[in-house]
């Protein structure tokens, strides 16, 4: 059965080659950003696939469960989440403004927490489901926590978040929640020198997403082998 998948921040980046691997393997796209036009401008590049533009900003609450509630009424449910959009704020201890720690935390956790809540229970209900939270080498403990400070906090944070739906969802579950560290990609947030490119970050959450019979649940993936946290 076709499955659909909705991708935060679809739009550039590491979004926008998720958003190609997915309708290449056949699934319905939504493919969710914060400006309609940028997201109707790159949809017309992709060749072939069923893409819909979902326009939703993470800032809140409310702009996230609105436009998503709407789309599943029209496309219908969620098989497969992909929380990829983020933000990266260039502040260290001494530099970084509280508000700024919010506003990092609202994209890359909270966002990604919302949306879980509102995609899960229909999940559940189908018997389906794959969650997939890009994360960050930067937010593992294992690799030294480096990176920004209100970037690693929030990686760690959705690390954090990974493991624990997962845990609450057990093993046996045909939905699952994982994270990927996409490694270092040349996107806008990863910079010109970046040694990857956007398809090669984005190919383990495809791989991920698009997984039946083997299910992992609760893990840190990078290039399509297990980390550590
Ligand atoms: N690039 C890397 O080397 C690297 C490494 C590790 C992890 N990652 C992770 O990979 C993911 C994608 O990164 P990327 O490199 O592709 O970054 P990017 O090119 O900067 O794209 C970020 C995406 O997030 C969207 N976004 C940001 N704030 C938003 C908001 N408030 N509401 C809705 N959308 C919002 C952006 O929308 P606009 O276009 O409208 O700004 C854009 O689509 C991120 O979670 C990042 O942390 C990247």
């Amino acid at each position: 059965m076709t499955k659909t998948v909705f991708v935060t921040g679809g739009n550039r980046g590491i979004g926008l080659e998720v958003v190609r691997g997915f309708a290449k393997a056949g699934c319905k796209v939504l493919l969710g950003c914060r400006d309609e036009d940028a997201g109707n401008e790159v949809k017309e590049d992709i060749v072939g696939g069923d893409v819909h533009v979902i326009e939703i900003s993470l800032n809140n609450e409310q702009s996230i469960i609105d436009p998503f509630v709407r789309a599943e009424a029209v496309f219908g449910g969620i098989d497969i989440l992909v929380n990829n959009a983020g933000v990266m704020e260039d502040s260290d201890l001494s530099s970084l403004s509280l508000d700024d720690f919010n506003s990092t935390m609202q994209v890359n956790v909270n966002a990604p927490l919302t949306l879980i809540q509102q995609a899960l229970p229909g999940m559940k209900e189908r018997g389906f489901g794959r969650i997939i939270n890009v994360s960050s080498g930067w937010g593992s403990f294992h690799e030294g926590m480096e990176g920004p400070l209100a970037y690693a906090v929030s990686k760690a944070a959705l690390n954090a978040l990974t493991k624990n739906v997962a845990g609450a969802l057990g093993d046996d579950s045909n939905v699952t929640v994982n994270s990927v560290c996409p490694g270092w990609v040349h996107t806008r947030m990863g910079g010109s020198d970046a040694p990857r490119t956007p398809e090669k970050g984005a190919e383990t959450i495809v791989w991920l997403g698009m997984l039946e019979d083997d299910k992992p649940n609760g893990k840190f993936f990078r290039d399509k082998k297990e980390i550590n946290w």
